[in-house]
């Protein structure tokens, strides 16, 4: 597996005409860590097609074969993973190795806390700086032991529990990884798991366990939802379509909401609903967003979304809608970037600790290239431009795929070229990113720095 290790300087500049045509994006990066995650715990064999082949999602898949699933590529995007059935994972002889991913490592430690195993995991220098205790702490009412270097900080070492007990937790944060973490967990466990979220978070964890077989309740409580599933279920292999990645989507059609004489068309993308607030946001700051072909495909909502350039106005995002968009704020910051007026984005606690403390870096990409921002309290303050981003700055990305990404959308729509010190962790999610932005542009817009 490639390794990012060797900084890769790019720069992005304003393309000489708007970005155009119909594309696709890699598959969503959360529906392909579960796939291969369920299909080890299914019996019989899950045909997997769509799988994002990023960096993060390889580490799972090197996971799973090291805790005894086979896994195997049969084509681009085409996965087969024959399961070892609930409780059936094997004890792993090296290190888990998660590289960049948070949510492949918080899934599985979910995952190990339910199997009578002694595992150690690490990450790189950007997971290694995360919490983990935010998962360590409840999964341990398992029965499960867990060592972690201080700070609850990976590298990790685990021991499973010989019979899980079921969890009833209340999450204090909005975490589709605890969430997913402690359901995974449930799997292995005697009776009923009940989880409680605070704020809604993605649902692929709940719909793909029902999708596989097993019994998951869930009801909308007044603040939030409770989540309930039958422990010790038969899990049944079964194939998974997985779709466009709408947080991968958002760089194009970002892009081409910004870029004069733009008109982008993201074909099959998923429009889970609570994936899709970056959609929302910018559809209330004016911008030219339409879906079409709605389907379902593979249990998700999926469309083609089209984005064309036009004139943006700042606004007010609410604190709630902070879930179904949380790993698009970088690329919200730079359409506030361009928009006429202030956009404040609000509680944004969680950004501060995703690949890097995502609050401060999107701040800094702005300051950078001109663009007055301010940090008050949990909330970001950007004025905008009217479209007349200054740009010329050079970008600390802080090994986070997201930010890189954001900041050479900007140089897209800049007056000034836009560089970033360290591209090399687009590979972990969007593999292709600055290619398929230059097929759109017609032009090489994204180059060596
Ligand atoms: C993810 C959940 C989110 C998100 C991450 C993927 C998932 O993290 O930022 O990119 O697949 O469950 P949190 O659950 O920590 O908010």
């Amino acid at each position: 597996m490639a390794h990012p290790d060797a900084p890769h300087p790019l720069r992005a500049a304003a393309p000489s005409r708007g970005l155009s045509g119909r594309h696709a994006v890699p598959g969503d990066k959360s529906i392909s860590h579960r796939a291969l995650m369920f299909g080890a715990l299914a019996v019989g064999t899950t045909e997997i097609s769509g799988l994002l082949e990023g960096e993060d999602v390889l580490r799972t898949a090197a996971a799973m074969r090291a805790l005894g699933a086979e896994v195997e590529q049969t084509g681009p995007g085409a996965w087969r993973v024959a399961g070892r059935g609930v409780g059936g994972l094997v004890e792993p002889t090296d290190v888990l190795d998660m590289g960049n991913s948070g949510t492949a490592a918080r899934l599985l430690c979910g995952l190990l806390a339910g199997h009578p195993i002694f595992a150690v995991m690490t990450g790189d220098a950007s997971l290694r700086k995360r919490p983990m205790q935010r998962v360590t702490a409840p999964l341990s009412a398992t029965g499960a032991s867990f060592w972690t270097r201080a700070g609850g900080r990976l590298p990790l070492a685990v021991q499973g529990a010989a019979e899980a007990l079921p969890l009833d937790y209340t999450l204090p944060v909005a975490s589709a990884q605890v969430k997913s973490a402690c359901l995974l967990a449930g799997l292995c466990a005697r009776g009923t798991t009940r989880i409680i979220e605070p704020e809604r978070t993605r649902d692929h964890t709940e719909n793909m366990l029902r999708h596989f077989g097993a019994t998951v309740r869930v009801e909308d409580l007044a603040h939030g939802r409770l989540i309930e599933l039958e422990g010790q279920p038969e899990l049944a292999a079964a194939p998974i379509l997985v779709p466009g990645d709408p947080s991968s989507a958002a760089f194009l059609l970002v892009a081409a909401l910004l870029v004069p004489g733009s008109r982008v068309t993201v074909e099959n993308v998923g429009l889970n609903p609570l994936r899709t607030g970056l959609f929302a946001t910018l559809r209330e700051m004016g911008a030219r967003l339409t879906v079409e072909n709605a389907r379902v495909a593979g249990g998700e909502p999926v469309g083609d979304v089209t984005a064309e350039y036009g004139p943006l106005q700042g606004v007010e995002v609410p604190p709630g809608r902070a879930p179904s968009m949380i790993d698009e704020y970088p690329v919200l910051a730079v359409a506030a970037a361009a928009a006429a007026g202030e956009t404040r984005m609000r509680g944004l606690s969680e950004l501060r600790v995703k690949e890097s403390d995502r609050l401060a870096a999107t701040a800094a990409l702005l300051a950078a290239n001109g663009i007055a921002a301010r940090i008050e309290g949990d909330d970001l303050v950007v004025t905008g431009t009217s479209g007349a981003i200054p740009g010329g700055g050079l970008v600390a990305t802080h090994m986070d795929h997201r930010l890189a990404m954001s900041a050479l959308v900007m140089g897209l729509a800049a007056r000034a070229p836009v560089a970033v010190d360290d591209a090399a962790f687009i590979e972990t999610s969007f593999p292709g990113f600055a290619a398929l932005l230059n097929l759109a542009a017609g032009e090489p817009a994204i180059g060596p720095a």
